[in-house]
C-alpha cells in the first residue's frame, strides 16, 4: 500500500470514526479506490466547489459529496423522497441547491446545511414536509416553491413554515400553485420579505391583511383569479414604499364595484402594468383597458351586459302575470255589468232598428217602379 493511499485510509478513518470499523473502511478502499471525500461523484461535473449532477437518473442523493461544496444542483432526476439520509454529514459551506423533481420531503431533511441561501424546489409535488425539516435559525434568503405543492390546501403546512422558520427570506416564489385563498397572515413572519412571486394562481382576493411586509419592492400578481381589489387591501399595498405591483393578466369585473379600483390605479403609480389591464365582464366591455372607462360605464343595473339576461326573465314573467290580471279585472267587470251592458246593446239594438227600418221603408218607396211612375205622373 502507498503512503498517499494509507493517508487517504487514515483521513477516512478519522473523519467516519464513529461510523464504520477497519474492516468496512478497508472494503471501501478497495472497491472504489477510495477517492478522497473532496473529489467529484461519479454522475456529477464538478467545477471547484460546484457540483452539477442534472438528469442523470439518480434515485437518491449522490453520497458522497466533497465536502466543501458550496452548490449542488440535481435537476431532473427521480428521486422520489429526500429524507435525514439525503445529507448525512455536514455540509457547512453548501449555500445553493437546486432539487425539482423529488416528491418527498421528510423531516430533518436540511438539518446538516446550515449555511443554505437558495432553495429551489420548484416542480415537485411536496406533499409531506414538515417544520422541522429547515434548520431553526437557517439562512435561507430565496426560497422557490414554484409548482411544488401537491394541492392547493397544502399550502397551509408552508404558512406555518414561513411563521415560524424563515427569518431571512427576501425572494419567495409561490408562482404555478393553483392557490385560491391564502391563509390569514401567512407573510406576516417574513420581515425581509422584498420579492414575492404569486404568478398564475387562482387567487380569486387578497385579504386586507395578508401584505404587511414593509420590505416589500416586488409584488406579481399576474395570471390569477382577481376581479376587484377592496378599497382597503389597496390602501395596504400603496402605504408600502417603492412597492412595484402587477396584476395584468386577471378576469376584472368592471361594474360599479370596481370604481373604487381605478380611482386607485390613476391616483398611483404602484402598479406598473396598470396600462395591461383589461375587463373581462360584462361581456360589451370585454378587453376594454381599464384606465379608459369612464364612470358611466360602470352601472351594476341597466348595463350589467351578460347579467341582463338573468335580470330580465323574471320580469318577462312578471309582466305576464300582471297582463293576465288585468284581463281577469277587465272579464269580471264585463260580468258584473252584465245587465247595464245588456241593457245598452238593447237600447242600441232598437235605435238601428228604428233607424234601419227608416231607411229600409224608404228605400221600398223609392224602388217601387209603380210609386216611381205614380210620383211621375202626379208631376204632369
Ligand atoms: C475544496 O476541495 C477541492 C478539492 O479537494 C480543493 O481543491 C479546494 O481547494 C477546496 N476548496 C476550499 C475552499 O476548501
Ligand atoms: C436515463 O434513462 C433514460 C430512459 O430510461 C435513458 O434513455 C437515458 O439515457 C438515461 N440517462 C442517463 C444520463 O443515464
Ligand atoms: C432517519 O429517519 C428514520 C425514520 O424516518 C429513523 O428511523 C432513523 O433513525 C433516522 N436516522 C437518523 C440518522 O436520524
Ligand atoms: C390535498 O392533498 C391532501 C393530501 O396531502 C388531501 O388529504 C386533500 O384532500 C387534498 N385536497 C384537495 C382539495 O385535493
Ligand atoms: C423558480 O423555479 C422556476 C422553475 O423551476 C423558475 O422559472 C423561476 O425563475 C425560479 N424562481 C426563482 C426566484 O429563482
Ligand atoms: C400555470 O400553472 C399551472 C399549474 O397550476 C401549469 O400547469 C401551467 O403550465 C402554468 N402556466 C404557465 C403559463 O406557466
Ligand atoms: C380587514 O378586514 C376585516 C374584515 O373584512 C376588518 O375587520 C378589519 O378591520 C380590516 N383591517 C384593516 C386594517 O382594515
Ligand atoms: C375608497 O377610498 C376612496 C378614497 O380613498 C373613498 O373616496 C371611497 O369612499 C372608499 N370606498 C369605500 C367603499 O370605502
Ligand atoms: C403589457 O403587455 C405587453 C404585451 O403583453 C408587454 O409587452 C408589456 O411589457 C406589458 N407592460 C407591462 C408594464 O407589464
Amino acid at each position: 500500500m502507498s503512503d498517499v493511499g494509507l493517508l487517504h485510509l487514515l483521513q477516512l478513518q478519522s473523519k467516519q470514526r464513529n461510523m464504520c470499523n477497519l474492516t468496512l473502511c478497508v472494503l471501501l478502499f478497495l472497491t472504489c479506490s477510495c477517492s478522497p471525500l473532496s473529489s467529484c461523484p461519479a454522475q456529477c461535473l464538478c467545477e471547484t466547489t460546484v457540483v452539477n449532477c442534472v438528469s442523470q437518473n439518480l434515485t437518491s442523493i449522490p453520497q458522497p459529496l466533497p465536502e466543501n461544496i458550496t452548490a449542488l444542483n440535481i435537476n431532473g432526476n427521480d428521486i422520489r423522497n429526500l429524507n435525514n439520509e439525503s445529507f448525512p454529514r455536514p455540509l457547512e459551506h453548501l449555500t445553493n441547491l437546486y432539487v425539482s423533481g423529488s416528491q418527498q420531503l421528510d423531516s430533518m431533511v436540511f438539518k446538516n446545511l446550515p449555511s443554505l441561501r437558495l432553495l429551489d424546489l420548484s416542480n415537485n409535488r411536496i406533499s409531506q414536509f414538515s417544520v422541522e425539516a429547515l434548520p431553526q435559525d437557517n439562512k435561507i434568503e430565496v426560497l422557490n416553491l414554484s409548482k411544488s405543492l401537491y394541492n392547493h390546501s397544502y399550502i397551509g403546512v408552508f404558512a406555518n413554515l414561513f411563521k415560524h422558520r424563515l427569518p431571512k427570506v427576501s425572494h419567495l416564489d409561490l408562482s404555478n400553485n393553483d392557490l385560491v385563498l391564502l391563509p390569514e397572515g401567512i407573510f406576516a413572519g417574513l420581515s425581509d420579505l422584498t420579492v414575492l412571486d404569486l404568478r398564475n394562481n387562482s387567487l380569486v382576493t387578497i385579504r386586507n391583511d395578508t401584505l404587511c411586509n414593509r420590505a416589500l419592492k416586488e409584488l406579481d400578481l399576474r395570471d390569477n383569479a382577481l376581479k376587484v381589489l377592496p378599497n382597503v387591501t389597496l390602501e395596504k399595498l400603496g402605504s408600502i414604499s417603492d412597492l412595484r405591483v402587477r396584476l395584468a393578466g386577471n378576469p376584472w369585473r368592471c361594474d360599479c364595484n370596481i370604481e373604487d379600483m381605478l380611482i386607485w390605479l390613476a391616483k398611483h403609480e404602484f402598479v406598473v402594468d396598470s396600462f395591461n389591464l383589461t375587463c373581462s365582464g360584462p361581456a360589451r366591455l370585454k378587453n376594454v383597458p381599464l384606465l379608459t372607462l369612464i364612470q358611466s360605464q360602470l352601472s351594476c343595473w341597466s348595463n350589467a351586459g351578460d347579467a341582463m339576461d338573468r335580470v330580465l326573465e323574471p320580469s318577462y314573467v312578471f309582466l305576464g302575470m300582471v297582463l293576465a290580471l288585468i284581463g281577469v279585472i277587465f272579464l269580471l267587470v264585463l260580468y258584473l255589468n252584465r245587465k247595464g251592458i245588456k241593457g245598452w246593446m238593447y237600447n242600441i239594438r232598437d235605435a238601428c232598428r228604428d233607424h234601419m227600418e227608416g231607411y229600409h221603408y224608404r228605400y221600398e218607396i223609392n224602388s217601387d217602379p209603380r210609386l216611381a211612375n205614380l210620383s211621375l205622373n202626379s208631376d204632369v
